[in-house]
C-alpha cells in the first residue's frame, strides 16, 4: 500500500513549558522532510503551547485522551470539540494506562472513538494484552475483542481510525515484542479489519507501541503490517525520536 507510516510520540504525564520548548525546537531542527507522518501527543495543559511550537512544521498535534461526552457536567474532562479548537489532529483512545488506572471499558473506548471521529479528530485506538493474558494463550482473543468494540462505531468510516497494538508487558519495561511477535498480532488485526471493513482495511494504519526505541525501531517498522509506532519514553529525547522517524519510510 502507499499509505505513509505514522510515528506518534506519547509524552504521557511528562514535560514543562521549558522542557517542551527545548524538545520541540530540537525536533524541528532535526526533522527535515520526513518520509512518514509525525505527531506528538501532549498533556492537555500544554496543547496551546505545543500548537504554537509545531506551527508550520511537519509535526501534528495530538491529545492523550478525549471525553466520551460532547459537553456538560463532566469535571476534569476535555471534549473532542475543545481539542479541535487547539488544532488537535490525533487523540489516543483507550491507552492501557487509561484502561488499567481509570477503569475504561471497551464500551467507553468505543464512545470516545465515536466522539473523536464526530469532531474530525483521528483516534489512535490502543489494544493489547497483559502478560497474564499472553501467557494464558489469550492474546488474539483479547485484542480482537478490543478492536471489535470500535469497528462498529456508527456512521463513520473505519478507515479514519489508527490502531495501536501495545502489549501491556512491553510498555515502559524495556521489554519489546520481537518483530515476529508484533507482526503476528498485527496480521491478526489486519485480517479482522479486512473482514469488517473490506476495501478500507489496507489503508488503516496499525502502529506498534511498547519500548520502541532508536535501536529496535527499524526492524519493527520493516514488518509488513507495522505501519508506524506509538512511542512513549523515547519520544521525550529528541535524538532518539528523530532516529525513529528516520527509520519509518
Ligand atoms: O503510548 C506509548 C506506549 O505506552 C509505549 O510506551 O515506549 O515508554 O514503552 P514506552
Amino acid at each position: 500500500t502507499t499509505k505513509k507510516k505514522l510515528i506518534a510520540g506519547n509524552w504521557k504525564m511528562n514535560g514543562s513549558l521549558a522542557a517542551n520548548e527545548a524538545l520541540v525546537t530540537a525536533l524541528r531542527q532535526g526533522i527535515g522532510t520526513p518520509a512518514c507522518e509525525v505527531a506528538v501527543c501532549v498533556p492537555a495543559p500544554y496543547l496551546s503551547q505545543v500548537q504554537q511550537l509545531v506551527a508550520g512544521s511537519p509535526i501534528a498535534l495530538g491529545a492523550q485522551d478525549v471525553s466520551a461526552h460532547a459537553q456538560g457536567a463532566f469535571t476534569g474532562e476535555q471534549s473532542a470539540a475543545m481539542l479541535k479548537d487547539f488544532g488537535v489532529r490525533y487523540a489516543i483512545v483507550g491507552h492501557s494506562e487509561r484502561r488499567q488506572y481509570h477503569g475504561e471499558s471497551d464500551e467507553t473506548v468505543a464512545a470516545k472513538t465515536a466522539e473523536a471521529l464526530r469532531n474530525g479528530i483521528t483516534p489512535i485506538v490502543c489494544v493489547g494484552e497483559t502478560l497474564a493474558e499472553r501467557e494464558g494463550g489469550r492474546t488474539e482473543e483479547v485484542v480482537k475483542r478490543q478492536l471489535a468494540a470500535v469497528i462498529h462505531v456508527n456512521g463513520h468510516c473505519i478507515s479514519e481510525i489508527v490502531v495501536a497494538y501495545e502489549p501491556v508487558w512491553a510498555i515502559g519495561t524495556g521489554k519489546t515484542a520481537t518483530p515476529e511477535q508484533a507482526q503476528a498480532v498485527h496480521s491478526v488485526l489486519r485480517a479482522q479489519l479486512h473482514h469488517a471493513a473490506n476495501e478500507h482495511a489496507a489503508g488503516i494504519r496499525i502502529l506498534y507501541g511498547g519500548s520502541m526505541n532508536a535501536t529496535n525501531a527499524a526492524e519493527l517498522l520493516v514488518q509488513p503490517d507495522i505501519d508506524g509506532g506509538l512511542i512513549g519514553g523515547a519520544s521525550l529525547k529528541a535524538p532518539d525520536f528523530l532516529q525513529i522517524i528516520a527509520a519509518a519510510r
